[in-house]
């Protein structure tokens, strides 16, 4: 999604610009553009395509001098990716220019009425909407016309607004899409996310809804939607610049799959103590875990299979009943949710608009949510009631690997604190759990070193047509993100199926050569995969099955075996996951995708 960067102060604005917009090139984007005052007027230059032909066109900022300024990545919503269509959008007399993440609803109605007005526009955005109207409403003081705008336009931004007549001055305000807001020696930020400032500063505030922010070289100040000022107390942004870079990896999705075994760690151990969970931000009691009658899950994307795996763990281990929705889904299912039911939301950037409206669609009926969260400070960690944080730090491919990972770790210590007080396992299998979950660090970590096999096996597949991923139970839902981790990046079809159901209809598919994983870790069901492998194998399949060690039966039905080390049937995604997300890599990285930043996706998906 679009990505928000603006900065005054005693520096260049149009370097600092660039160099935080290319922080937030995870987020997707198809063109970018800058406004910088120079002193007199508002320069814009903005451009289709990379962030590299806006540095090409002003010389890296050199040709856009001047000390206050905003920028933007575009992800096209309304209108195509072209020149025109690019952020900034301004006024007739280039003397207000804006800068917009999200959506404006009701852009139509407004842009008929502007143009009633004698408003001429020149591009198809909804944003353009909010630089005319500001200048509709602009008499000479900025706040006012701003705060005018804000009880006009419906929909979600984070807007980044300069006025020609105060130069000394940049605007911001949000509503629904994610902005952060810094402060330096040398200046103030904004931004849509950390990674963008922390080369300049780590101390940090956190805009709420349709808060108006005033920023100056030297100070900020917030304000309400009714220009009331308020107070606000900066966040030290803990984690450090290098978090966020590659550090010598390739790409970042092979860094943050690398990181996997710290990720779960420290996800894991801060909630270990003394062999037993504690989770103190769950802030409930035992009885109330205890008097908890059933549990919704509600993501999209990975942690919908994060998710899905939960239901499983949940329901295995402590016998409690979930179901698990798309949050796109939920928010508009009119969802029976019953006394005694918890609602549990689960997302990376805390910021996806489905699974945010899902939260608050629970919480209006009376509902507490707890979220599963990795951006701390997030609009989702805001406003669930209570917060278990993934530590995975910052994670910038928009593949997610780590974070996917944590979001398990999570579950996992859920379905064992609501087991120990439902008292549905023994005390002994539960120090067997425990005792496998510490293990599973070393173990993703083993699974890591082998990565020169799956690389080889990968690009064998990278001029594949489809690939299919079938699984039983837990190995269902470590297919459904394996299957995701590989079309998302490399663009071939893939599929994920419930091995039982592929021949009521999908196995026509199947040709000679069509590559088939196989996901097979749940003992128990050893023998039903072994006969859907056997199925699709008779129908030309090649067969790549993932197994626990010591499953070497798979081999009279497998074409190529990847052995993971034992664990406890419960955690098996954990370490499955890892030659799968391997695999997709290598078969993007073979057929030379852009790995980090695969087309029309974004990071974050702050649009429904
Ligand atoms: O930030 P979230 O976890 O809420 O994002 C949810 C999905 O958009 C995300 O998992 C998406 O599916 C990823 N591209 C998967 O790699």
């Amino acid at each position: 999604m679009c990505g928000i960067v603006g900065y005054i102060g005693t520096k260049q604005a149009a370097p600092i610009i660039l160099d935080g917009l290319s922080k937030l090139e995870y987020r997707g984007y198809d063109s970018a553009g800058m406004a910088i005052y120079d002193g007199e007027k508002i320069n814009i230059q903005k451009s289709v395509g990379r962030l590299k032909v806006l540095e090409e066109l002003t010389h890296a900022g050199a040709t856009m001098p001047g000390f206050a300024g905003i920028g933007h990545t575009r992800w096209a919503t309304h209108g195509i990716p072209n020149d025109v269509n690019s952020h900034p959008h301004f006024n007739a007399q280039a003397t207000i220019s804006v800068v917009h993440n999200g959506i404006i609803e009701n852009y139509i109605a407004l842009k008929n009425k502007l143009i009633k007005k004698g408003y001429q526009f020149v591009s198809d955005t909804d944003t353009e909407v909010v630089a005319q109207l500001l200048d509709y409403y602009y008499k000479g003081n900025p706040m006012e016309a701003i705060t005018k705008v804000l009880h006009r336009v419906e929909g979600s931004y984070a807007l980044g607004i300069m006025f020609a007549e105060y130069p000394d001055q940049l605007f911001a305000v949000r509503k629904d899409s994610p902005l952060v807001v810094g402060k330096s020696e040398d200046g103030c930020f904004i931004a849509s996310d950390v990674p963008a400032i922390l080369k300049y500063t780590r101390t940090v505030y956190y805009a709420e809804n349709q808060e108006v922010i005033q920023l100056f070289a030297d100070r900020l100040q917030f304000y309400t939607v009714d220009e009331e000022p308020i107070e606000k107390e900066p966040v030290t942004i803990e984690w450090d610049a290098e978090a966020a870079e590659k550090a010598g990896y390739e790409h970042f999705m092979l860094k943050e799959m690398y990181e996997q075994p710290k990720t779960v760690t420290d996800t894991l151990m801060p909630r270990l103590k003394n062999n037993d969970i504690v989770i103190d931000e769950l802030q409930m009691r035992d009885e109330e875990l205890a008097a908890v009658k059933k549990i919704h899950i509600v993501a999209c994307g990975s942690a919908y299979h994060a998710g899905v795996t939960g239901k499983y763990v949940l329901e295995g281990i402590a016998r409690i009943p979930v179901e698990v929705d798309l949050a796109s889904e939920f928010r508009y299912r009119n969802p029976i949710l019953e006394e005694g039911a918890m609602v549990i939301v689960i997302s990376q950037s805390g910021e996806t608009a489905d699974t945010l409206a899902a939260l608050r669609e629970s919480k209006a009926r009376g509902f507490k949510v707890l979220g599963i969260v990795n951006v701390v400070g997030s609009s989702i960690a805001r406003e669930a009631d209570s917060i278990m944080y993934t530590w995975a730090g910052p994670e910038i491919a928009v593949a997610t690997t780590k974070a996917y990972s944590a979001q398990l770790i999570a579950l996992y210590l859920l379905a064992m604190k609501f087991a120990k007080v439902r008292k549905t396992v023994s005390e002994e299998e539960f120090n067997a759990l425990i005792f496998d979950l510490k293990r599973l660090p070393e173990q993703i970590e083993l699974l890591l070193s082998n990565k020169e096999k799956i690389q080889k096996f990968a690009n064998r597949y990278i001029g594949a047509k489809d690939i299919f991923f079938i699984g039983r139970g837990i190995d269902y839902a470590i297919s459904l993100e394996g299957s995701l981790k590989l079309k998302e990046i490399s663009y071939i079809h893939s599929e994920a199926y419930a091995a039982g159901e592929l021949k009521h209809g999908t196995i026509s598919l199947i040709e000679e050569g069509t590559l088939v994983t196989a996901v097979s870790t749940q003992p128990d069901l050893y023998q039903k995969s072994i006969s859907n492998m056997v199925e699709v194998k008779a129908r030309g399949a090649f067969i790549l099955a993932v197994t626990n060690v010591g499953n070497t039966e798979i081999e009279k039905a497998a074409d190529y075996v990847v052995y993971i080390p034992q664990t406890n049937q419960y955690f098996a995604n954990s370490l499955a996951i890892i030659p799968l997300q391997l695999f997709g890599y290598y078969v993007a990285v073979g057929k030379g995708c852009d790995v980090d930043k695969p087309r029309n996706l974004a990071k974050s998906v702050t649009v429904e």
